[in-house]
């Protein structure tokens, strides 16, 4: 917690306990869109100040993600913080609520100060679709708000990377870019936004199974670091993927990214495979999904797919496929990010 808290006050400048409370300001508000990787992070090099062994790209869904407010209150039973989730006040004990309160621990400034949080996702929770990616951009968002620390996207990006790795590019809308960063202090590792808007670009949602995933992502990407031996190729082949994914993002090369982003996916979820005990997202209609996917490739409509830890299918195509891809796939949820 010390590291933490350390990293913190590094980044928004001054101690926790040195926060300043507005007195007009007793609630603090932030949103943020879910992200879906395009080249994926799969790994820490440091599990407490979550930097991770490669960096990473990211689209962000319009209209899908989290909003969050914060407060401080005082003194409740127990000395617990209020989370809720969706309307419904959790337990202190639940997985959801620790979570965010040890988070929220690193801003608490002394041990008295109790936080209560209300958060709505308009994504099922962790069910593959990244909602603790944004999550933890609305919140540190919403402590932004209610603190007012002013903290420019860089600062936000570092807090939330803290929370949840994904988080860290889930403050941009488009395209973002995870940098991997060397420093030991954890400084350099942040997400910034690519500025390339891409009207054609679309993602088909494809829901497979929207129930709670069987192993967390922070602990399937430990377990696959401490007992996949095909992980040793994983991190120069991302790193070497996320260049070629932004260099087809700037030439607006779909053919290329769309290729290096699912050949990406695979290869991480062929290290979860080989992950001791294993780890297997996929569900049988999501490799009947990816068949019909390698199908239409064939018969010439041009569209790829990635998948996260969970066994939902993430479409990437260009609007010219768009009737193809409904006509193939009934239930598909289509999303144009760059179409406001
Ligand atoms: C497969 O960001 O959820 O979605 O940092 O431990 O919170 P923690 O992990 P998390 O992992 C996301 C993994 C992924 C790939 C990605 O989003 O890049």
């Amino acid at each position: 917690k010390q590291l933490q808290q350390q990293f913190v006050h590094q980044v928004i400048g001054h101690k926790p306990e040195h926060n300043r409370l507005n007195a007009s300001k007793s609630v603090g508000k932030g949103s943020a869109p879910v992200n879906i990787a395009l080249s994926k992070y799969w790994g820490k090099r440091d599990t407490i100040l979550n930097l991770p062994t490669n960096g990473s790209a990211s689209i962000s869904l319009p209209g899908l993600g989290t909003e969050t407010q914060v407060k401080i209150i005082s003194a409740t039973k127990n000395h617990q913080d209020k989370v809720s989730l969706n309307g419904e006040l959790l337990e202190a004990e639940a997985p959801f609520a620790k979570r965010v309160s040890n988070f929220l621990n690193y801003f608490r400034g002394n041990s008295h100060t109790l936080f209560e949080v209300t958060t709505c996702n308009s994504v099922p929770t962790a069910a593959g679709l990244a909602s603790s990616a944004s999550g933890y951009a609305a919140l540190v968002l919403a402590l932004d708000d209610l603190f007012e620390w002013n903290l420019a996207d860089k600062e936000l990006s570092l807090l939330a990377r803290l929370g949840s790795g994904s988080a860290s590019r889930s403050l941009f809308p488009g395209f973002s870019v995870w940098h991997q960063g060397t420093q030991t202090d954890g400084l350099d590792s942040y997400a910034e936004a690519i500025e390339t808007q891409w009207p054609e670009f679309c993602i088909g949602l494809l829901e497979i199974d929207v129930k709670q995933k069987p192993v967390s992502s922070t602990q399937g990407m430990q377990n696959t670091v401490e007992t996949c031996a095909l992980y040793q190729a994983w991190p120069e082949q991302a790193n070497r993927d996320l260049q070629t994914i932004l260099n087809a993002i700037e030439e607006k090369n779909f053919s290329t990214l769309g290729k290096t982003a699912e050949h990406n996916a695979l290869t991480m979820h062929a290290t979860m495979i080989a992950t001791w005990p294993p780890i297997v997202y996929w569900q049988p209609e999501s490799v009947e999904a990816m068949h019909k996917v390698w199908q239409l490739r064939e018969q010439g409509v041009e569209v790829y797919f990635t998948m996260d830890a969970g066994p939902n299918l993430k479409l990437l195509f260009l609007q010219t496929e768009k009737p193809a891809i409904k006509q193939a796939f009934k239930d598909v949820k289509i999303l144009e990010p760059f179409k406001h």
